[in-house]
Parts: structure tokens; sequence; C-alpha cells
């Protein structure tokens, strides 16, 4: 029987209790029950609900409990429903009324809160560190690769050339604001729900102050009801997984393409490919397909949960079990991506005669070849369009910009004269781009420079 069935004659058949029980999904909350668990003993001994040698008794107990399932010797049974029932049946069994004293003044409704944030508060930490060795990574692909260009993309089509380290940047910055939104989540789990009770708190002196405290909580929770039945740090941990696995997705598609013999831009390395089970020569980037197929998964996990709340009355409903596998998943998930992540590209080569040979190809010099016209004094629509009939020639003649004689430059227009070379070469092109968050040289410098500087930070911050 369970232990809240004094009311019932009946018991409920096995599928029912089968299909009622959370325990397959809580039992991972197991470290987070018992920390409650024993904050919550001390609390009532020291309020004076229970007396100090019954809250000793039962932190030991809770202790031995905790030994038992980390030796994997403790014997989950699905009639306990959650983790809670089975943590508080096996303290019961083994220390007796002392045991059957800890539930007073609480719910399971303010206790699987208080777990669940107090998990989803670790989690974040873990996918914060993740995510800074993700960073690490790309920056030193960046820092090793300072002067590879690679064509720049617009609608997948060759635009303007671009440094190799800062397109590998400009992952480094979406991962920053991942780690933002990380940190978010974090501070939205960090409240205490403990001692809400059911729903309206309760008649016991419980100090909710100390309990936060002990757990680690920042602050309390102010309204008992919102207290029970608020799972918004679950949505902005899944939102926040969400977004950094679909940047991750963006990244992993990236590496699909540039793996291919029509870009040929990276290797990855042999430890981040696999083969094909009938043709000899495969070798492909399963592992980055992979990210990006989670990603769907991971997504819907945040849609499920959305759903699932959508119309839920205050306070506690029983649809809110259903919170936790996929915020389980979503982080895990996550997690396991970024460490895939980290490692694949940390151990890719770069091939930088590729790129710089795509590079070369499809008139990247084009927009400053019309630079050149309108620092010259020519009006940029009109400069646009000299240049347009230019890449028109090239275009009949099968050839690049550079590719043209001076005369036929200046039969479009009498401004061209010998220093065109210049607008043409694809590394005076990139190095001239100093725009703050341009991709010269020297302006890429400053902002790896300033992505170290904010990675630093979020790691002393961690
Ligand atoms: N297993 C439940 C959950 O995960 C714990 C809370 C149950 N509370 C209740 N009143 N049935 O939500």
């Amino acid at each position: 029987m369970a232990l809240w069935s004094g009311r019932f004659t009946e018991n409920v058949s096995e599928f029912t209790q089968r299909f009622g029980a959370s325990l397959p999904v809580d039992k991972a909350l197991y470290a987070q029950d018992i920390a409650g668990s024993k904050a919550h003993a001390a609390m009532l001994a020291k309020a004076g609900v229970i007396a100090q040698a019954d809250a000793d008794a039962i932190a030991g107990g809770l202790g031995r409990v905790q030994e038992r399932i980390e030796a994997g010797e403790f014997a989950f049974d699905i009639n306990d429903e959650d983790i809670h029932m089975s943590v508080e049946r096996a303290l019961i069994a083994d220390i007796g009324d002392a045991g059957a004293r800890l539930h007073t003044g609480r719910s399971r409704n303010d206790q699987v809160a208080t777990d669940t944030r107090l998990f989803a508060k670790q989690r974040c930490e873990d996918l914060m560190a993740a995510n800074i060795a993700l960073r690490q990574a790309l920056v030193k692909q960046a820092e090793a690769h300072p002067d590879v260009i690679m064509p720049g993309y617009t609608h997948l089509q060759h635009a303007q050339p671009v440094l190799f380290a800062h397109h590998m940047l400009a992952y480094v910055w979406m991962l920053a604001r991942d780690f933002e939104r990380l940190a978010a989540a974090r501070r939205a789990a960090d409240a205490s729900p403990l001692g809400a009770a059911a729903l309206a708190g309760t008649t016991y002196p419980l100090d909710r102050q100390m309990t936060a405290e002990s757990l680690g909580f920042s602050r309390v929770i102010p309204n008992s009801l919102d207290a029970v039945s608020d799972r918004d740090f679950l949505l902005d941990l899944s939102y926040a997984c969400s977004v950094s696995c679909m940047h991750l997705s963006r990244l992993c598609e990236e590496i699909v393409l540039w793996s291919t013999a029509e870009f040929d831009f990276i290797e990855l390395s042999d430890a981040f490919s696999t083969g094909s089970s009938i043709m000899p020569q495969k070798k492909n980037p399963d592992f980055a397909e992979l990210i990006r197929g989670k990603t769907g998964r991971v997504v819907g996990d945040l849609v499920a949960l959305l759903v699932t709340m959508k119309a839920l009355p205050l306070a506690y409903n029983k649809d809110l079990q259903e919170d936790k596998e996929g915020a389980i998943d979503a982080a895990k998930t996550l997690e396991d991506c970024l460490v895939c992540a980290a490692g694949m590209i940390e151990t890719m080569a770069v091939k930088p005669e590729s790129m710089r040979a795509q590079a070369k190809k499809g008139y990247l010099a084009a927009t400053d070849v019309a630079d050149y016209l309108a620092k010259k004094g020519m009006p940029f629509r009109r400069a646009h369009e000299v240049v347009g009939h230019l890449v028109l020639l090239c275009e009949q003649r099968g050839c690049d910009l550079d590719d043209l004689a001076l005369a036929d430059f200046q039969a479009e227009s009498d401004l061209f004269e010998a220093d065109i070379t210049s607008a043409l070469d694809l590394d005076a092109i990139v190095a001239a781009r100093t725009t703050e968050g341009g991709t010269g040289h020297a302006v890429v410098a400053e902002q790896l420079a300033l992505a170290k500087q904010v990675l630093a930070a979020d790691e002393a911050a961690l």
C-alpha cells in the first residue's frame, strides 16, 4: 500500500500504478530529494517541531539511503510511485517513527518543486561549463589560423572574403549568449519553494529562510500557490537548451557542408567520423549530423512543456509530473552535443588552400572594385552598375575579375588606373575591412581578445 493509503480500501491496478508513477524519471533526483529532506528535518528540529534526536536519526538514515542508492544496492520499487516515496519508505523502514516524522509540514508538492529546482540549477552549471569548453575549442581554431581567408556567404552564394577566424568567432558570440541564457535559467531556478507545503503553507512554525539558505537558494518564493505550481524555471532551461542546440545545429550544418568534396574546407578527425557498411571509401560526418538531428528533440521538449503548462489551474496538478522527463532530456542532450562539438572542432583539420581557392571564385572582389570607383568620386550606385558590366564581361569570357586587363576596366570607366590590382587582392580586400566587428585582420585580432576576455569572465563567474 502507498504511504498515503489510509482513506483507501482498494489498491490501484498494477497498470495504473505504473501509469501514475514517475519513479523511472525522477530517481535521477535522489540526491536533491535527500538534501531537501535533510534541510527540512534540521529546520523542524530548530523550530521545535520535532526532537533534535529525531532530526539526527533522519540525517543518518537519509545518508544511508543515499549510500545504498549510489552503491547500486537500493531496490527501487515501482509501487513507490516516485523518488520521494521511495526515499521516505526506506527511511521509515530503517529508523521507524523518527522517519515517519520527516514529512511534517511538508507536501510532495513543495518537495518535488524543491528537488527539481536544485536539479535545474546544477544542470545549468554543468551546461555552462560545457559551453565554455566548446568556446575554448573555437577560439583555439581562430587563433591557430589568423590569416586564413575563406569565402563569406549570403544566400549560400559567394559574397565577400572573410577570415576563417572571424567565422569561428561568430559562433563564439552565439555561445556567449547561450551562456547568458543558461545563467538566467539558473537564476530563475534559484528560489526556494520549500515550506509552501501542499499549496497554502502550514500551521507549523517553519523557517523557510533557513531551509532556503541551507540548500543554497538565494531567496524564498513569496507565494505558496506560485511556489508549488511554477515551472517557468524549467521552461527557461528548456529554452536555453533549445537555442543553444539550434546554434550547434547551424555550426554542424556548416561542418557537414565543409566536409564535402565540393567545399573541402576541413577534414574531421577519424575519431569524429564514421564509415559506410557498403562503400569502403566513405568518411561521414555522422556526429555533426547527429547533433543537427538531436536539436529537433530538444526543441520538442520545450514545446511539450509549454503545452503541458498552458491551461493548468492553480496550484499543483498531476500534469506537472510530466515536467521533468523533457527538461532532463534537453539538458542531457545539449550537454552531450556540446561535448561532442568541442571534440570535433578541436580535432578538425582546416584546409587553407581550398578555402582560398574558393574565395577566388565568384567575383568576391566586386564590392571592392565598386568601392574603388566610389572613393574616386563616382556615386556608388553608378559604380555598382559599372562593376556589374565587368562581371558580365567575365561571365562571357569565362574568367575572373583579376584576369581582366587594365584596358578592359578603362573601357567601362576612365577612373580605373593601374592601382586597381589592390582592389582585386584577396588579402588586401580582407585587411581593408577595418570597421569595428569587421573581418580585417587587425579588428579580428581585437575581437578575439574581447572574446577571450568574456570567456575568462564567464569562467570566473562559474
Ligand atoms: N511525482 C510527483 C511529481 O513529479 C510528485 C508530486 C506529487 N504530488 C501529488 N499531490 N500527487 O509531480
